[in-house]
């Protein structure tokens, strides 16, 4: 936030609040050494713009200088006052509230409410809320056929994304992003639909029959009922088992400008629906650098096998040739991601219902191990939240390759709270970025029989 500072108009005795940066500008002076020109550039708030840089020329024909930061490691693509991250301390909060007060006191919904509209919602407003999220969780009849399209053993993640983009087609209206009132409508819907078509797929690939939506139950227990309802009239999640689903998808529904939610708001700056957006955004989320890791950290854990491999797993990767630590390490947390202490305390209590996942008293191991070893230590490598979160689904009934999709399903309220933001900025426009051409100058075409 910027700071505001009283001043007093000598002639009147009237106070006014007035920007900080406006009466005491911080600027960067920038000395070209090609042209020995001297330059003033603003900051605001940690920053410089790129195209404050465009004026510094070598010369008349010279386009301006450009910033080139492939991966965006150093550039700030928005203003943004949804999520803060403070990756050395530790720090995660959604509009200004801790994730930890957020998964003790809150439903997902409220969450995803609060991620939208940035504020957490009044008992009216989450009754409001949660009574549209429960009305839209239907889809069209169509999606089944199109559902059964796929084969028995299509994966989970393709499924969903392929689904997703489909409901572009039953929902036309979506185009009118401009239109406030359609634009809220498919939030609704996106968020209502993604826990029926992730359960759609779950069954398909079983061969099971699809399951209807029960608006008896809440978010979670629904979705758990979509999954494994057999031939019970009623299906009655257990009530620790639904808690703990909701907490994780507290923990997953937004983590500011990563790879997923990039791409949200780049497919979005085109002004295409938010179907299409959300399908892109899940398709980057499928990527294993993204929200595949728990994958690998189940894949890991059960290759040790035993917690008395612990130590010579852990210097095989010291030494290189055992890969990496899967579930440590993050390119902002350089302290314990806040979401990885929440999730082992979850994992305790999920375990007193399913029995213990032996893969735990593993995880552990390699967690003590780790943390008291220099070559971690000195690296901050500490859990992310990959690292116990797979232990959960696999003890909640869940096949490994479904793991992303439980990613995806709360995610899809942060994609659509930054799209959102995106689009009601003024200073956005189509992300397109620019790049360094090293390629040929102009060359003449060559006739086939001259080639080579
Ligand atoms: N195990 C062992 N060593 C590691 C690990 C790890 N998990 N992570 C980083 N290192 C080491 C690197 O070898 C490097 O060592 P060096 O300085 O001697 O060369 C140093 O720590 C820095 O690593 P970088 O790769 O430069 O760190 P970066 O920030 O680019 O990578 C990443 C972050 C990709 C998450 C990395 O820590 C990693 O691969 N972790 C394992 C995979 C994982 O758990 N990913 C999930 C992230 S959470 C999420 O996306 C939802």
């Amino acid at each position: 936030m910027q700071e505001h500072i009283m001043v007093k108009d000598a002639k009147t005795g009237k106070e006014f609040e007035v920007p900080g940066d406006l009466l005491m500008p911080e600027t960067l002076t920038i000395i070209d050494s090609r042209t020995c020109k001297e330059y003033s550039v603003p900051i605001s708030h940690g920053t410089i713009k790129a195209m404050d840089l465009r004026q510094i020329k070598t010369g008349d024909d010279d386009f301006g200088l450009m910033t080139y930061d492939p991966a965006f490691m150093n550039t700030a693509s928005c203003q943004s006052k949804i999520t803060f991250i403070d990756g050395d301390k530790g720090i995660l909060r959604y509009r200004g509230y801790p994730i930890e007060q957020l998964a003790e006191h809150c439903t997902y919904l409220e969450v995803a409410y609060l991620i939208l509209y940035g504020e957490l919602p009044t008992q009216k407003q989450l009754d409001e809320w949660v009574y549209h999220i429960t009305h839209h969780t239907m889809v069209h009849e169509n999606i089944k056929k199109f559902m059964d399209g796929f084969n028995y053993d299509a994966h989970p993640m393709g499924m969903f994304i392929s689904t997703i983009a489909a409901l572009s087609t039953f929902y036309p209206d979506s185009k009118n992003i401009h239109d406030e009132t359609s634009r809220q409508l498919q939030i609704k819907r996106l968020i209502s639909k993604v826990p029926t078509i992730a359960a759609f797929a779950y069954r398909h690939h079983l061969g099971l029959p699809y399951v209807y939506p029960d608006n008896d139950l809440s978010y979670t227990g629904n979705f758990l009922s979509m999954l494994f309802k057999m031939t019970e009239p009623k299906y009655k999640p257990n009530p620790v088992l639904e808690r703990a689903l909701d907490i994780l998808f507290i923990l997953h529904a937004d983590h500011e400008q990563n790879c997923s939610t990039n791409v949200m708001r780049s497919i979005g700056s085109s002004q295409a629906d938010p179907f299409v957006c959300t399908a892109g955004a899940a398709a980057a989320l499928y990527g294993p650098l993204h929200g595949g890791a728990n994958e690998q950290v189940l894949r890991m854990l059960r290759e040790i096998g035993s917690k008395d491999k612990v130590p010579e797993f852990i210097k095989r990767v010291k030494s290189g040739e055992g890969g990496r630590l899967m579930g440590f390490g993050h390119r902002i947390y350089k302290n314990y991601d806040p979401r990885a202490k929440i999730i082992k305390k979850t994992a305790e209590q999920v375990f007193e219902v399913t029995g213990r996942n032996p893969l735990l008293d593993i995880a552990i191991e390699l967690e003590r191990i780790a943390l008291e070893d220099d070559y971690f230590v000195k690296r901050k490598l500490y859990p992310n939240v990959d690292f116990y979160s797979g232990i959960i689904y696999e003890a909640l009934g869940f096949p490994t390759e479904a793991f992303t999709v439980l990613f995806a399903i709360p995610r899809t309220s942060g994609w659509l709270a930054q799209w959102q933001e995106m689009l009601l900025d003024p200073e956005q426009k189509i992300a397109r970025p620019r790049q360094v051409y090293l390629g040929y100058g102009k060359r003449d075409f060559v006739p086939i029989e001259k080639r080579g």
